[in-house]
């Protein structure tokens, strides 16, 4: 399963890389406007950190003028993936980036059907959104699971990443799933390496071997 980092803080990206566990790095609009920074800006530097998948979200509402957006993100670096809504405008231009090699993120996916109609429109990854349908009462991995079932019924290579995750649960269950990918925010993702029980035995194997050694 690939781990991709869900934010636009540059420091975390980088802490986050030197440890060896992500894979590439979702923003969307709120993202950037937390990180206090341009959108150019901060892919290039990200882009300057991360191998690859570097996720940057059009903002026009029409499909020219994502298509417009998207070959300028694609001039900082090949290493960006072009977030498009879930619209239809967003699907005419996954269509055409689709044609012209450049690869796309459908996002705001919270129905089975979506994500099936993004695949077919020829989207490289689809990100249905956890937390908030959590958020209103709605179970979210079965959004998981049908979306699996049907890709894996019909050969799509289109990749899932879950995203809107809210803890490392919503991790281990999208990983049991066999989802491809889960974008995590930082602090979910330095979660992942907690356990009590590890923090006690580094304690006492310490201990131990001052004991022995006197
Ligand atoms: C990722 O691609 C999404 O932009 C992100 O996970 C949304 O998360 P949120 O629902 O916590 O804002």
């Amino acid at each position: 399963m690939k781990i991709f980092l869900d934010t636009a803080i540059v420091d975390e990206i980088k802490e986050a890389w030197d440890l060896g566990i992500i894979d590439g790095v979702t923003t969307n609009p709120s993202l950037i406007l937390r990180s206090g920074r341009k959108l150019e800006d901060v892919l290039k530097e990200i882009s300057d950190i991360v191998d690859d998948c570097i996720s940057g979200e059009v903002i026009s509402t029409d499909h020219e003028g994502m298509v417009r957006e998207a070959r300028e993100l694609m001039k900082i670096s090949p290493k960006i993936v072009i977030k498009v809504p879930m619209t239809k405008e967003g699907l005419k231009a996954v269509r055409i980036l689709s044609k012209e090699n450049i690869r796309t993120n459908v996002t705001l996916i919270f129905s089975a059907n979506q994500a099936l109609l993004a695949a077919k429109a020829g989207a490289t990854y689809v990100s249905p959104f956890l937390g908030r349908l959590d958020d209103i009462s709605q179970e979210s991995l079965i959004l998981i699971e049908d979306i699996k079932e049907i890709f894996d019924n019909y050969g799509f290579t289109t990749e899932i990443i879950c995203a809107s995750i809210r803890s490392p649960l919503h991790v281990l269950n999208c990983a049991k799933l066999g989802a491809d990918i889960a974008t995590v925010p930082y602090k979910t993702l330095m979660q992942m390496f907690d356990h009590p029980l590890t923090d006690v035995g580094i304690k006492r194997f310490l201990q131990d071997y001052d004991k022995s050694q006197k």
